[in-house]
């Protein structure tokens, strides 16, 4: 290796129980480098940029920082020496505004009081570099997951950074914040910073990358540049295999309606009306705040109706709490997984049983035979990657926590199933999976509502897609005749 990189991993290794998650990793970084990290859920990327934060000390092998060599950083050092991180898994106090999380730790003072006029200030700046706009007042649990990432970056960036690691940024971003991300990456690179971005859109490692290097299953594979790669190459080196990239399309004919949502509101919604068939897969377009979510939570009855109707087989029904949606056969997995998706301290085979004990349960006690074949069948059909069923969630990699999410919903009973953000952090391999997953459930007779902001996924699994606006919808399209830039211009209202 050269001795300009700035930071050099060498022969690293760390250890889980059951598990060797780097085996004898060595990579460089050139300074001012965008270098990218690819490879399966489970493969490594994280356990890596934990070993450079100094969040987790390696088993063996060196870290070399401009020159220095050591086994292992704290995580004290690796901020003291310019290294900055914005994890997979969000580190924000929810309490707290986007300004004062932006300064945590680091609050600037009027002698004992903190000093919010030039905390908000200066924060306000920060977030316009982004190029979005978010008032630094406003409480981080009131912002939606996009702002929540902006937050984050701006807090990382607004410290002095040499060595800037991303960690699946771009996933809760649709197109045009990803561009304006991209922008100030673009910027931070010609400072001299050297970015390290891991994201499954295999799309963005083109755009925005100058080399990526590949991880399967914790060992090194290669270093390339990505002007003489392509898709094709990076998915056969991740994946060992070829994967075709075609959607499932449907294959059954127009069915009844099952649900209709008519003139609902709620506190973020207005006059929201569609309907959804039997066996369909309806895409639900726009960008990030435009309401998608707060739609699906108003039909999951999560957030308050202020008007209109559901009907359900064309009974009208009331749908006052989760719990009832649950009961109408009405089922979410939702975009948040921290929040609201899985219990982190628990082990996998509950966390997949737990939605299905209605199920699974006579009377008080679950049968547990029948328990023990469903998780085992979950674990296999979205390859989950775990040393066992008793393993903890929150000691699994990040995508494999979202299989978990949809692991949970697929073993229910639900017959409308509302996917938010369904593949976010997932590999192109385990995508595929869950595609063929949706499709068999629609071609059961399940009726499934997705939102996407990925736009290649929402043109090319929904068999409709139905556009919304600021709480509103735009229109509908018929995503054989649809493009990104039709999407995308409804969804901006131009
Ligand atoms: N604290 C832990 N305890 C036990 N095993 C762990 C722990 N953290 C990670 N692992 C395991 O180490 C392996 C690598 O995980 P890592 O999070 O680095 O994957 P990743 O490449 O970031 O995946 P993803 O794309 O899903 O985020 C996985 O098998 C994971 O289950
Ligand atoms: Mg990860």
């Amino acid at each position: 290796m050269s001795e300009t990189n700035i930071l050099e991993l060498r022969d690293i290794v760390k250890f889980y129980p059951g598990v060797v998650a780097l085996n004898k990793v060595s990579i460089g970084f050139r300074p001012g480098e965008i270098h990218a990290i690819v490879g399966e859920n489970g493969a490594g990327k994280s356990t890596l940029i934990k070993c450079i934060t100094g969040c987790i000390e390696p088993s063996d092998g060196e870290i070399v920082f401009q020159g220095k060599t050591c086994k292992s950083l704290t995580p004290i050092e690796a901020i003291e020496r310019g290294i900055g991180a914005v994890y997979q898994e969000f580190n924000l106090v929810p309490f707290l505004s986007a300004a004062e999380n932006i300064f945590y730790g680091r609050e600037k003072r009027k002698k004992l009081f903190l000093d919010h006029e030039t905390m908000n200030r200066e924060a306000k700046a920060i977030i316009e570099e982004l190029g979005i706009s978010i008032d630094p007042k406003t409480r981080v649990k009131d912002l939606t997951v996009a702002y929540q990432q902006m937050v984050e970056i701006a807090k990382t960036v607004s410290r002095e950074v040499k060595f800037l690691i991303l960690d699946e940024p771009s996933a809760p971003l649709t197109p045009p914040e990803i561009e304006s991300m991209f922008a100030v990456l673009r910027r931070l690179k010609q400072k001299g910073v050297t970015i390290l971005y891991i994201s499954h859109r295999m799309e963005e490692i083109f755009q925005i990358a100058d080399r990526v290097t590949v991880l399967r299953d914790g060992l090194y594979i290669s270093t390339l540049n990505t002007a003489e790669t392509d898709r094709n190459e990076l998915i056969r080196l991740m994946v060992g295999r070829e994967l075709s990239g075609t959607y499932p399309k449907r294959t059954t004919d127009k069915g009844e309606v099952v649900l209709k949502v008519k003139d609902l509101c709620s506190d973020y919604i207005k006059d929201v009306s569609f309907e959804l068939e039997k066996g369909e897969i309806l895409g639900l377009g726009g960008l990030v705040g435009a309401g998608r979510t707060e739609t699906v939570r108003a039909i999951f009855g999560a957030d308050p109706l202020t008007g209109g109707e559901i009907f359900l087989n064309g009974k009208s029904v009331r749908v006052k709490s989760p719990k009832e949606a649950i009961k109408h056969g009405i089922g979410l997995i939702p975009e948040d997984r921290k929040r609201h998706g899985v219990l982190q301290g628990l082990s996998v085979k509950v966390n997949v049983s737990f939605a299905c004990l209605p199920v699974l349960s006579k009377r008080q006690w679950i049968e547990s035979r029948k328990e023990n074949g469903i998780v085992k069948e979950q674990i296999t059909n979205l390859q989950i990657k775990t040393p066992s069923e008793s393993q903890l969630v929150k000691n699994l990699s990040g995508g494999n926590q979202q299989k978990i999410v949809l692991a949970k919903w697929l073993a229910t009973k639900c017959d409308v199933l509302i996917f938010d953000e369904p593949t976010r952090g997932i590999d192109v391999g385990a995508k595929q999976e869950i595609y063929k997953l949706m499709r068999s459930l629609a071609e059961q007779g399940k009726s499934i509502i997705m939102i996407s902001s990925e736009m290649p996924e929402l043109l090319g699994m929904s068999d409709r897609i139905v556009v919304m606006h600021e709480g509103r919808i735009m229109g509908e399209l018929d995503p054989w005749d649809a493009t990104q830039e039709t999407v995308l211009a409804m969804a901006s209202n131009l």
